[in-house]
């Protein structure tokens, strides 16, 4: 039985019951993040939470709890579901109000609840012999502030199905000719030995992971641009990435069922990986406490 966390109780999640008339409910009005565990250790906690009162502030609402409040929430769902390794899912709609009303009602108390899950898995064994995945492109069909991470996710929802309606794993969204995102994850393009990704707008979420692998493509020496990427320029790249908390950093080796390169899982990738792999583990393991700490060697 799995308990989960909701307005102050933790209780067994079939009893985490919320009204038909919470605004998450009625409108999408609220957000959400979702942050790994490894070994017991939440990764990269402070930076989800950051972005999490950057959406509740998006959306006009007030911080709802502080971050060591958070913190202790998500450790306790570890400790109460005996899980060391888990996806920890948290939202904050506005709250339960008399009726269906449109304007945002003021003095209401919000919606806190969380949940953990199991982690999907993902390519840590380095030695195996990893697929890679295949994408479609398909038009955005997403609101015009995608940096909120918002629980109305209806578009991301239909675009993932159209991907797996036709045998692919994910759909990159393609908006004004531009390649955005994907789904669930950031993206990034290996070209001309450069790694290129779109830069922070109100179209892309910016992503916690997109964040750390900006940081691991600098750290190993390669030339990194942010900047926009026409849809006509993913079948050239070497090598795609999507990148998200949970499934990490995924190879397109196929894209619209045509091969990426040679139709395997590059050689960046696996460097990348490898790297996000042992930074992860150290983090973790609370060999390094902070990302600035990456540039001291002796660590890792
Ligand atoms: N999604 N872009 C979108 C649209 C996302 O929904 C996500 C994450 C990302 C990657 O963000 P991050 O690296 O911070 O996880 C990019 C989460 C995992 C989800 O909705 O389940």
């Amino acid at each position: 039985m799995s308990i989960a966390y909701l307005n102050g109780n933790f209780v067994a999640l079939q009893d985490a019951k919320v009204s038909i008339l919470d605004r998450g409910f009625l409108f999408a009005d609220g957000v959400y993040e979702v942050i790994p565990a490894y070994a017991g250790q939440y990764f990269r906690f402070d930076e989800h939470l950051e972005r999490l009162n950057r959406s509740l502030a998006a959306i006009k609402m007030e911080l709802v709890l502080n971050i060591d409040e958070w913190r202790q929430i998500a450790e306790q769902l570890l400790e109460k579901n005996q899980q060391l390794n888990a996806s920890l899912y948290l939202q904050v709609t506005r709250g339960t109000y008399s009726s269906r009303s449109h304007e945002l009602p003021t003095q209401l108390q919000p919606t806190i609840m969380a949940m953990i899950s199991p982690l999907p898995q993902v390519a840590q064994n380095l030695d195996s012999k990893v697929a890679g995945i295949s994408a479609i492109t398909a038009q955005d069909i997403r609101w015009q502030r995608c940096d909120i991470k918002s629980v109305g996710l209806l578009a991301n929802c239909l675009l993932l199905q159209q991907a797996l309606e036709s045998g692919a794993d994910d759909t990159i969204l393609v908006r004004d000719g531009m390649a955005i995102e994907a789904t669930a994850s950031n993206l990034f393009i290996f070209k001309d030995q450069k790694v290129i990704t779109p830069p922070l707008n109100q179209q892309i979420l910016p992503g916690v992971t997109r964040d750390f692998i900006i940081m691991l493509v600098k750290k190993l020496g390669f030339r990194l641009e942010q900047r926009a990427i026409p849809e006509t320029e993913l079948l050239q790249a070497d090598e795609i990435w999507l990148t998200s908390s949970t499934k990490e950093i995924r190879p397109v080796v196929r894209l619209n069922d045509a091969k990426i390169a040679d139709g395997k899982v590059g050689a960046i990738w696996h460097q990348i990986n490898e790297l996000y792999q042992q930074l992860k583990k150290a983090l973790y393991q609370g060999q390094l406490t902070n990302i600035g700490d990456i540039s001291d060697e002796s660590k890792l």
